[in-house]
């Protein structure tokens, strides 16, 4: 049995004042919550926030992204490393926004992977089609060539070591994310590509789902077979909201 697995990505909104309030409220609202895993997934200059509020809590903390080299001349980068020292067991790999904006390549995400479990992270491997190839029906073959990136550096057994989330670009931030099946099938899709290396690792790897993961719809999505958990961006900024979907996980 997967145990089921929420993050939030707050992407870049914070402050100070706002996050304090926002995980003080999650650690309140989440207390009694133990059947299920929590993170959330902060921009670097509040991880030692984050670390000060929610270490001894039952809700982890990570980064949102990473650079691949233990250092180096790579100014405004962070290294895997520094994502440690302040407690951070998990990191999003490879998400979307990072693909399109910072022209972020398949073999560039695999590094990423491979230099987050060195260092004893959990990457958050994100893989997911644009609206374009959605619309020509190139799903599958995109979320193959993604996941193949990072199989191909590490292995099924380095895979292992992670966290799939599958976002289908389309329903990010739209507020109409993809309906329960329509997700499962491409989650089974993804499940059986793995067990065609290994079925151990298909079994055990939790695959999450993300794009517009709200209360409305996080239940039904997370009763899917092969749905182990939500990475929610939008609805982890209000307290209520993350806390109402971590709960339905539980
Ligand atoms: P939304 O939940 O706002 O659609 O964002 C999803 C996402 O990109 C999480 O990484």
């Amino acid at each position: 049995m997967r145990r089921k697995l929420v993050v939030g990505n707050w992407k870049m909104y914070g402050n100070l004042a706002w996050n304090k309030a926002l995980l003080d409220a999650a650690v309140e609202g989440l207390r009694d919550y133990r059947n299920a895993d929590y993170a959330i997934c902060v921009p670097h200059p509040y991880l030692w926030q984050a670390q000060a509020i929610l270490q001894g809590t039952n809700i982890a903390w990570g980064g949102q992204n990473m650079n691949q080299f233990e250092g180096g001349a790579f100014t405004g980068s962070v290294a895997p490393h520094m994502l440690v020292d302040f407690g951070c067991s998990y990191v999003i790999i490879g998400h979307s926004e990072r693909r399109e904006l910072c022209n972020e390549s398949d073999p560039v995400v695999a590094a990423k992977f491979e230099a987050a479990v060195k260092v004893g992270m959990k990457p958050v491997f994100c893989i997911g089609e644009s609206r374009e190839e959605h619309e020509a029906g190139e799903a599958e073959e995109v979320v193959a060539r993604q996941l193949d990136a990072v199989l191909t550096r590490v292995g099924a057994e380095g895979l292992a070591k992670g966290v799939l989330a599958y976002e289908p670009v389309w329903a990010i931030g739209t507020g109409r994310g993809a309906s329960p099946h329509k997700a499962q099938s491409v989650h089974a899709f993804i499940r059986k590509r793995i067990a065609s290396l290994d079925s151990g690792v298909a079994a055990s790897i939790r695959i999450l789902h993300g794009g517009s993961v709200r209360v409305a719809n996080a239940a039904q999505l997370l009763s899917m077979p092969d749905i182990d958990g939500a990475l929610v961006g939008n609805a982890s900024l209000v307290a209520d909201q993350f806390i109402a979907i971590c709960r339905a996980a539980n």
